[in-house]
């Protein structure tokens, strides 16, 4: 039977490359063939903005949030094939306040994805998180079935990193019994130092299968193809950034058939 993959992309880490990843993943995935729909849970909305969208054109994801609209209601095309996208706006940040007040404070998106996962209209469904891991984040790990944390090639990156696996464990044990750690993925590689590949070996020490072979690489297109409102495939095709995303893409493919 066909499934329909949730997968969060996640960190509590600001600017390690979550929207980034999830454009260019759900691109990337989109671009091999399949139905994807791209979540912007972030009030900064910049995977809306990333993929052209204005970041004020309402309903949003908030409406969903806080039962004012279903899902369907707000999803909208994008300029590539096969990529839909829920898309943010500012006002996000207050739906942790109203729906802090519910009953079914931690389902809110997994109740409002349910009716799509069953209409399997998408093969692939990522949520861009924002830099927290308040209500908003644990919504988007109790409705996942998996979580790719973005990681920096940077000296402090491993602290962070057991505060997330922290959570999932706590979320497995809760809200999420089926909730799994998909993979590590390191970004913004810098293949000139040392210390990138210090980090990346010692983290493939701690988890082995579960970092992503494929490694993003520091690169400016991938910086300048947001402000176009492209994806990097639209944007910049024969860059390193999308050689990387495209890698990335069949081995995520790989790893959830
Ligand atoms: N591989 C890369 N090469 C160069 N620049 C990158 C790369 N990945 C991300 N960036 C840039 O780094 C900044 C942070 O990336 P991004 O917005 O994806 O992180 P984030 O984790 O979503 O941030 P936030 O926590 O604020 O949501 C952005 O300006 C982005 O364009
Ligand atoms: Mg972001």
């Amino acid at each position: 039977m066909k499934k329909c993959y949730i997968t969060a992309v996640a960190n509590q880490k600001g600017g390690v490359g979550k929207t980034t990843t999830s454009i260019n993943l759900a691109a990337g995935v989109a671009a091999l063939g399949k139905k994807v729909l791209l979540i912007d849970l972030d009030p900064q909305a910049n995977a809306t903005s990333g993929l052209g969208l204005d970041k004020r054109t309402s309903p949003s994801i908030y409406q969903v949030l806080v039962g004012e609209a279903s899902l369907e209601e707000i999803i909208q095309p994008t300029d590539q094939k096969k990529l839909w996208i829920a898309p943010s706006e500012l006002d996000l940040a207050g739906a942790e306040i109203e729906i802090a007040r519910m009953d079914d404070y931690l389902y809110r998106l997994k109740e409002a994805l349910d009716p799509v996962r069953e209409q399997k209209q998408y093969d692939y469904i990522f949520l861009d998180c924002p830099p927290s891991l308040g209500l908003i984040t644990l919504n988007a790990l109790t409705a996942a079935d998996n979580l790719l944390v973005p990681l920096q090639c940077e000296y402090y990156a491993l602290e962070g990193l057991s505060v997330i696996t922290d959570m999932v464990l706590t979320l497995q044990e809760s809200t999420n019994p089926d909730l799994r750690l998909d993979g590590i993925l390191f970004t913004m590689f810098d293949t000139r130092t040392n210390l990138s590949k210090d980090v990346v070996d010692e983290v493939r020490r701690h988890f082995a299968e579960g970092v992503y072979t494929s490694v993003i690489p520091r690169n400016v297109r991938l910086s300048e193809a947001p402000s176009h409102g492209m994806s990097i495939f639209g944007y910049a095709p024969v860059s390193t950034g999308a050689g990387a995303y495209l890698s990335l893409a069949k081995e995520f493919l790989k790893r959830n058939a």
